[in-house]
């Protein structure tokens, strides 16, 4: 049992987790005893190499309940080691005489007295407890992601690029490409909005990471709660093309990932009289990046104490259909999924699976992963060839770009294109059949972040 008081002011509850298998528990236990009404302490950002560190003895002598979050690895051969971290958190809770709370993940056992250093022993002895995240969840930012809703949207779109006298030199079959992905996710609006809601403010500032062409902002930050919206992208012609009304949207292009990316935002903001974002917008830009662990940390340092970000994207490891099997018997599908993976620089988009890792390390709480799932059984056939499009039809040109950066010859450039173009083609006709059934998510992760 936890004894500290809620009143109390300072980190009342330290957790003690093994880094390899325990972060992403540790990080929802953390949430949930902040709703709760605890004030817990974890040590995310402390790289975990040699002494221990006179930060982590202070918050352990400081505290009352010592937390350990019991999983497969955090007894494994590394508390035998010398100066690992775990066995001298515990130790000296145990010698400090601190209330221990052993909490036991799934798939986890409480360590038998024998498997562990003599120092920490009685550890064993204490009563475990199995915390039921699940009854716990915050409930405040329900995510009403109905298929009724991206009907409304796609009916509600334009259909028609509207801009006049653009210069936009982008490949015309890309910019339709693009818009049909928008189309996609519209729906994000209602998500935009919920979690605005959540900040209970107005004059609230966004920073849109790869916003292309703006469109999806448009909708999305469309409402009055939102007072200025950065929109940057790498793609300068695109930015350069943007021809916006509303005083509250404005554009610059930055690639996110050059080593100036920290400075260039910074002078922008201070342009814009911006200071710190509420909400940061990332919409199917991380498979995009070559390190969006990186990523993730840089966008935390502009948020808001109490601010949001909101990422979305598409998964590969969540295609799936029936009746793409090629003569050998082998999907079609997982086919190209595998030459994806196999374009260098590209990165891979199995990210849905990674996401929760990526922004519990950056050091964002209370993460809540959803998904949008898209099948095709009730598709008409163009709204069916235009998922095929949002979902593969640009990957031939992948290998391109890979060619033009020089991460490929020209001959093993035009192999890898040929295949893929094969492969593409081969699907793009079996999406036609009445029979062919396909569905993929997009996943979607919402964090606030705990500085
Ligand atoms: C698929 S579009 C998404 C556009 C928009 N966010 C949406 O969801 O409709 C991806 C965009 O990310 C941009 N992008 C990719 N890497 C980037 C980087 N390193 N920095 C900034 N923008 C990037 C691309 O130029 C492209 O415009």
């Amino acid at each position: 049992m936890l004894s500290t008081k809620i009143e109390d002011k300072f980190h009342n509850t330290f957790i003690c987790y093994r880094h390899s298998d325990g972060l992403p528990w540790a990080i929802l236990l953390k949430d949930t005893l902040v709703r709760l009404g605890y004030r817990p302490f974890l040590d995310v950002n402390i790289n975990q190499s040699g002494d221990f560190p006179e930060i982590l003895e202070k918050k352990v002598k400081s505290c009352i309940d010592f937390v350990v979050v019991v999983t497969p690895d955090a007894f494994g051969e590394r508390i035998h080691e010398r100066k690992d971290w775990v066995e001298q958190e515990i130790e000296l809770a145990l010698k400090l005489n601190k209330n221990i709370v052993p909490c036991k993940m799934p798939m986890a056992n409480m360590p038998i007295i024998t498997s562990l250093p003599k120092e920490i022993q009685t550890f064993a002895d204490k009563q475990c407890i199995s915390p039921d995240f699940h009854t716990a969840m915050d409930e405040n930012i329900r995510l009403s992601v109905l298929r009724d809703n991206l009907g409304t949207y796609l009916k509600s779109m334009p259909t028609k690029n509207n801009k006049k006298g653009s210069s936009y030199e982008l490949d015309s079959k890309e910019k339709i490409r693009l818009s049909k992905q928008v189309k996609n996710t519209a729906y994000l609006k209602d998500i935009v909005t919920n979690v605005a809601e959540k900040i209970n403010r107005t004059d609230l500032t966004v920073l849109d990471v790869g916003c292309a062409e703006g469109e999806l902002g448009k909708i999305c930050f469309a409402n009055n709660l939102f007072s200025k919206i950065i929109g940057v992208d790498k793609d300068k012609a695109v930015i350069k093309a943007i021809k916006v009304d509303d005083k509250r949207f404005v554009y610059d292009d930055v690639d996110i990932e050059d080593d100036s990316a920290a400075q260039t935002l910074e002078s922008i903001m201070h342009n814009q009289q911006v200071n710190k974002f509420d909400i940061v917008f990332a919409s199917m830009v991380l498979h995009h990046l070559l390190n969006v662990e990186k990523i993730m940390h840089l966008l935390q340092q502009f948020l808001k104490p109490d601010g949001y970000i909101i990422v979305v994207g598409p998964d590969d490891g969540s295609k799936l259909a029936y009746g793409d099997n090629d003569e050998d018997g082998l999907s079609i599908i997982q086919q190209i999924i595998e030459k994806t993976r196999d374009i260098p620089f590209a990165s891979d988009r199995f990210n849905g699976r990674k996401l929760f890792y990526w922004l519990a390390t950056a050091g964002f709480s209370q993460i809540r992963i959803e998904s949008v799932m898209r099948d095709t059984s009730s598709l008409r056939p163009s709204e069916k060839m235009d998922l095929f499009d949002v979902c593969f039809s640009y990957r031939p040109e992948m290998v391109r770009l890979a060619e033009k950066k020089g991460f490929l010859d020209k001959e093993s450039a035009n192999a890898m294109y040929n295949e893929m173009k094969l492969l593409c083609d081969e699907l793009k006709f079996r999406f036609k059949a009445p029979q062919f059934w396909f569905c993929s998510y997009d996943y979607i992760g919402i964090a606030q972040n705990a500085q």
